[in-house]
């Protein structure tokens, strides 16, 4: 009985060391420009535990001088870039591991510049000069690898189903005779025609062309000018209200400076004028004490009087 569970026993656990771990499938290297991924899959579920992979690569029918690339890595995919030269052939294998147990290998072929992919461009500046966008492209790192050209996919952006396109060998890619005053969407791809192989289109941007500003860029200055005048008249009234400010009214006439009223004298010369004729020696003494008084309030008026101003009035 005891036996028989050994055996039992020993049968599991020689079964479960000889079955050897599935190999990984759906292998696949995705290499965008000179990035090289190489993605896979594995059918491993009944393990309740991650296994492992390791990944290596040898120039094709080369087995035995294979290099290491992903050793015992958790993921499903291993990063081979700047392992792989664009011009090489290469064999690319990939086995799970699990402990001291391992699947086959799973193999794969890759050439780099037969199974490139290219990628879009990462940045495209526009620039707008009246009807006319200019495109500045960024330069794609396959520029070094082969040549180029810039597809450039544009319409106006009220009728998307009237796309054009046009093709430029240059990264610097120019839009001419465009409508006026139109919003215009562009979108760009790289495009080799040796490899026969195009990157996807760059998200659209879109940008409006301007027009024959002239009209309004003099509107645009008029106006300017027109506020600078107003400005400027604010800015001397403002200046003259603080000078007119500053000349205070003083508090006697002596106060004033000399070169200044000739205003006053005239008004006290015309005072004294008034004074010499009024006390007439042939007049009543009422009336002269009356124009007396009377000189005198307006002579008291010139000396109690606080400025140009008041003195015109009071005379
Ligand atoms: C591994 O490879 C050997 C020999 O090529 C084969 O007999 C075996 O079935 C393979 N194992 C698995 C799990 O595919
Ligand atoms: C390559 O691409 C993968 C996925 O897009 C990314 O995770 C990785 O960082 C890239 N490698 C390099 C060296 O840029
Ligand atoms: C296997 O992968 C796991 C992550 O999934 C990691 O923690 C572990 O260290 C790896 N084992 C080895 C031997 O690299
Ligand atoms: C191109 O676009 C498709 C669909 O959006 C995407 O699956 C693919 O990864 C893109 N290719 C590149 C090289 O970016």
């Amino acid at each position: 009985m005891l036996l028989y569970l050994h055996v039992g026993l020993y049968m599991l656990i020689f079964c479960s060391v000889s079955t050897s771990l599935p190999s990984p499938y759906d292998v696949k290297m995705v290499a965008v420009d000179l990035n090289y991924t190489l993605w896979w899959a594995w059918r491993g579920t009944h393990l309740n535990h991650p296994v492992n992979f390791t990944a290596d690569y040898a120039l094709w029918r080369d087995d035995g001088s294979y290099k290491l690339v992903c050793k015992g890595s958790g993921q499903l995919w291993c990063d081979f870039t700047n392992k792989l030269n664009f011009r090489g052939t290469y064999q690319i294998r990939v086995r799970a591991e699990d402990k001291n147990l391992h699947s086959n290998w799973t193999y794969l072929r890759f050439t780099p510049d037969e199974d490139v992919l290219l990628g879009p461009p990462s940045r495209v500046d526009i620039r707008v000069h009246r009807d006319i966008i200019i495109l500045i492209i960024s330069e794609s790192i396959m520029s070094s690898k082969m040549v180029l050209k810039y597809h450039v996919l544009y319409w106006e952006q009220l009728k998307p189903e009237q796309k054009m396109l046009k093709v430029f060998e240059n990264c610097h890619a120019s839009l001419t005779a465009l409508k006026l005053w139109t919003e215009y969407c562009v979108q760009v791809s790289l495009y080799s025609q040796d490899y026969n192989t195009g990157s996807n289109f760059t998200s659209p941007q879109c940008v409006s062309t301007t027009g024959q500003y002239l009209a309004w860029q003099i509107g645009l200055a008029v106006l300017c000018g027109i506020l600078v005048l107003v400005v400027l008249a604010a800015m001397m009234f403002l200046r003259f209200r603080r000078k007119v400010g500053e000349y205070k009214p003083p508090d006697s006439i002596l106060g004033l400076p000399f070169d200044h009223p000739p205003l006053l004298e005239a008004q006290e010369m015309s005072c004294e004028v008034a004074c010499v004729t009024a006390p007439s020696p042939h007049l009543v003494p009422d009336t002269t004490a009356e124009l007396q008084s009377g000189c005198s309030q307006w002579s008291g008026g010139s000396e109690q009087d606080s400025g140009i101003g008041s003195g015109e009035e009071s005379c």
